[in-house]
């Protein structure tokens, strides 16, 4: 039995290492080193690449190195019944509510204006009345972000897929749900993981069902932002200013205008990231409920794509 790590950007060795303390016993290669292919049981990675899960022709199961699994879904060659985890960790849960946090009082407490104040030496007490944000996704991520700002004292309301109630918040659920949910949001926050059906979803229909001058924060995937309708939606001034996680290409190209976009902050995908040391406790967590025949925890409902 073998296990296979697959990190084509970035450094293996502190996940070698945890499963080297964790689990002396299991042989872990790491990408391109595989050893025989047939002895490989698990492979553990961030977007592998097209046809690569298909060359092990003994997997128990796939591991994200991420929350998201977009990386993998694209894939038509895995085959159906392999089982795909997500990662699901607290190191994961804090890294986005610091983001998240961080995104809205930012935004809230008017930073930027107050440090173009302080240059000029201008004494301004400028609005700050609180807003009401909206949380697209009340999955892990989601709900804990949800949390964190109610107990900040935010008004906070969530959007889902089902419309499962989440306790303590207001939650809006499926297509039906969202024109009233946007209607009453200062601060829009995606957390959805990518599907079908959120492709392109904060787009210029969204952006007008909005209140007049509303904040965007999108830490889901960057193929949920129409790009072009953020822009046009900024000139008209329908949406103030936005801090941007991810992109529909990842760097931003150099020449992309949203760079120069001075409403808009850029980061480079680090909203958050797995603890290594954690992750491969998961993993192993995962790998021991999978040979009990259990569902481990984080498996993917491929049909629903998340
Ligand atoms: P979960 O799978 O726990 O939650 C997903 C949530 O999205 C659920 O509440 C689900 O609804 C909702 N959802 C899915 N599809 C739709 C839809 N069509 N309409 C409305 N709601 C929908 O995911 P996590 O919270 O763990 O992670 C969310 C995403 O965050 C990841 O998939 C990834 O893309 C992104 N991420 C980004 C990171 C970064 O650094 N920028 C880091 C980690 C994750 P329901 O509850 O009804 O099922
Ligand atoms: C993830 C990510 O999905 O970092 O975990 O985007």
């Amino acid at each position: 039995m073998s296990l296979v790590i697959i990190r084509k950007n970035a450094p293996t060795a502190p996940w070698q290492q945890a499963f080297a303390n964790q689990a002396p016993d299991l042989a872990v290669h790491a990408w391109p080193e595989t050893g025989p292919l047939e002895e490989v049981d698990y492979v553990l990675c961030w977007a592998p690449g097209a046809g690569e899960i298909a060359r092990y022709p003994n997997l128990k199961a796939v591991f994200s190195l991420g929350a998201g699994v977009d990386h993998l879904l694209g894939d038509d060659t895995i085959p159906l019944h392999l089982p795909i985890v997500r990662m699901v960790d607290k190191s994961i849960t804090d890294g986005m509510v610091q983001y998240v946090v961080m995104a809205v009082l930012n935004h809230h407490r008017r930073m930027n204006e107050m440090r173009a104040n302080q240059a000029e030496k201008i004494w301004q007490k400028l609005d700050l009345s609180n807003p009401q944000i909206g949380i697209m996704g009340m999955g892990g991520l989601g709900k804990a972000s949800a949390r964190a700002l109610a107990a900040m004292g935010y008004r906070v309301r969530g959007w889902n897929r089902s419309g499962r109630p989440v306790e303590g918040l207001e939650v809006f659920g499926g297509a039906g749900g969202l024109k009233p949910f946007l209607a009453e949001t200062d601060i829009l926050i995606s957390l959805l993981p990518h599907t079908e059906e959120t492709i392109g979803i904060l787009n210029r229909e969204t952006f007008a069902a909005l209140r007049q001058g509303a904040y965007i924060i999108n830490a889901g995937r960057g193929e949920q932002l129409v790009e072009e309708d953020l822009l046009s939606a900024l000139r008209s001034g329908q949406i103030c200013g936005a801090m941007l996680d991810v992109f529909c290409k990842e760097p931003l190209a150099a020449d992309h205008p949203l760079w120069g976009e001075e409403r808009v902050t850029v980061t480079p995908h680090i909203a958050s990231w797995v603890d290594p040391v954690a992750g491969t406790a998961h993993v192993l967590r995962a790998i021991e409920a999978i040979k009990r025949c259990e569902v481990p925890e984080g498996q993917v409902d491929r049909t629903a794509g998340y």
